[in-house]
């Protein structure tokens, strides 16, 4: 089948869609996060893009701390409203029940069945985002959310989000398991290939 070039704005799909929070101008803030990963083994650290022109960019520029919050498929509509408005023209710091662990200016919200601290370890200048590193300072769940001590996304119902194409997606079915289906090549008959 013949390969068609569709442009360069292509993103990671899909990307989880998930909420930033941080203190801007002492007030807690909150964005609308898709472009984040995990960039670390240990110690565990996670990576956030973030446009310099957001209030939360200044803010992590100021504090050195953010957090990174999972919301549930009940969450889309305020989680995309925290994604339209600017924290520099409106207060969204009454939007969600909040709470913190160790660090003062990374806010996490209650709603959230899963959330993240960082602590800022590193920033990578882009021309138009910065790539802030942060350290895992702790993450956060409840019982009710967990499989033998691991969040379980059938329990904590995340939702995804496609670019350029802009939508949300729920999560599908669980279609095997990582680290482990890839054993009956290994000792198939590909076996000298590994080697
Ligand atoms: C679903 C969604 C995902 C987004 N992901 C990002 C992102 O990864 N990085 C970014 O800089 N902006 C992203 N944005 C845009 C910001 O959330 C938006 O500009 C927000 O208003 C910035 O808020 P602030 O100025 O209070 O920080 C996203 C928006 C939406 C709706």
């Amino acid at each position: 089948m013949a390969k068609i070039h569709i442009g360069d704005q292509t993103c990671v799909l899909p990307m989880a869609t998930t909420i930033l929070g941080s203190h801007f101008q002492g007030r807690p803030n909150f964005m609308a996060l898709g472009w984040l990963t995990r960039v670390n083994f240990k110690p565990p650290m996670l990576g956030v893009a973030v446009n310099q022109g957001h209030a939360s960019h200044a803010a992590i520029v100021e504090t050195g701390e953010f957090s990174v919050n999972f919301p549930t498929v009940d969450m889309v509509e305020v989680t995309d409203y925290v994604g339209l408005v600017s924290g520099k023209r409106v207060d969204k710091s009454k939007l969600f029940a909040i709470f913190y662990g160790e660090l003062k200016n990374a806010p996490m919200i209650s709603e959230c069945p899963l959330t993240i601290e960082c602590k800022l370890s590193k920033t990578v200048e882009l021309p138009t985002n910065s790539f802030f590193i942060g350290e895992i300072v702790g993450s956060y769940s409840e019982e009710q959310f967990l499989t033998n001590g691991a969040p379980d996304i059938k329990k904590v119902k995340p939702f995804l989000l496609t670019m350029p194409d802009n939508r949300y997606w729920s999560v599908g079915d669980n279609i095997g398991r990582a680290w482990s289906d890839g054993k009956s090549i290994r000792s198939g008959s590909n076996k000298d290939v590994e080697a």
